[in-house]
């Protein structure tokens, strides 16, 4: 089946997670990053990802807003950082304006280009949501902006893959679903999607039941993937 829509996940994905602590890291005022920003931002974003999955599996939903700021303070504690009001509320204020990486624009003015349907699917909520694509500036080369909201758990519950076929309609192997992160990637592709994993960091690929169908270093090919 060709593809007729392309979806992707948002943090790490489409907005660079890490952003928020490299950046606030180079301010004035914020030098107790300068060697730990990292590994807040890895811890950051593990600890989000978690509390997402147990929440799911128990049933026990939030938004991701919460789940981000409890992520948050999880990782400062960890590192040292839990007495630092100034430090907890630039990372959470910099989580709204995360940059996007920088081949995003230009590959989905491709794919746009090429009349397929653009969109985004994320835990986010749908402020979160808005903030980040206002400030990557990608709102024009996306048709829509799809929230786990909708359905009031995370992923990678099928009813958050179910959003996609309700939007834009056809059949799930006429999707391409794009992440960076790998277990999302494979659910999807056990969902019956057709999916890019996009592996930054060159990390091993999940041991799950499900593979990703593609793996890539970044997002500048995913237009290839499209043509049959
Ligand atoms: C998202 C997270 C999982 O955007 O990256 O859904």
């Amino acid at each position: 089946m060709p593809i007729r829509t392309c979806i992707f996940d948002a943090y790490g994905t489409l907005f660079d997670v890490s952003a928020a602590a490299r950046q606030a890291a180079g301010e004035p005022g914020f030098e107790r990053l300068t060697d730990t920003w990292s590994g807040v931002a890895r811890d950051w974003r593990l600890k989000q990802l978690q509390y997402s999955w147990l929440r799911a599996i128990t049933n026990a939903h939030t938004d991701f807003w919460e789940v981000t700021q409890n992520g948050l303070d999880w990782a400062l504690e960890a590192h040292g950082l839990q007495g630092d009001p100034a430090i907890r509320t630039r990372l959470l204020d910099l989580y709204w304006e995360l940059q996007c990486y920088d081949e995003v624009p230009a590959m989905l003015a491709r794919l746009k280009d090429a009349g397929l349907n653009t969109a985004i699917l994320s835990n986010g909520s749908p402020d979160m949501l808005d903030g980040a694509v206002r400030s990557a500036g990608v709102s024009d080369v996306l048709d829509d902006v799809l929230s786990v909201e909708q359905v009031g758990i995370f992923k990678p519950d099928r009813r958050v893959y179910d959003l996609v076929i309700e939007r834009f309609g056809g059949t799930a192997d006429s999707v391409l679903f794009i992440s960076s992160n790998g277990w999302d990637a494979a659910a999807a592709s056990g969902y019956g999607f057709v999916t890019a994993w996009v592996n930054r960091a060159g990390e091993p690929v999940d041991r799950l039941p499900w593979t990703p169908t593609h793996i890539l270093a970044d997002l500048v090919g995913i237009p290839d993937l499209t043509r049959g």
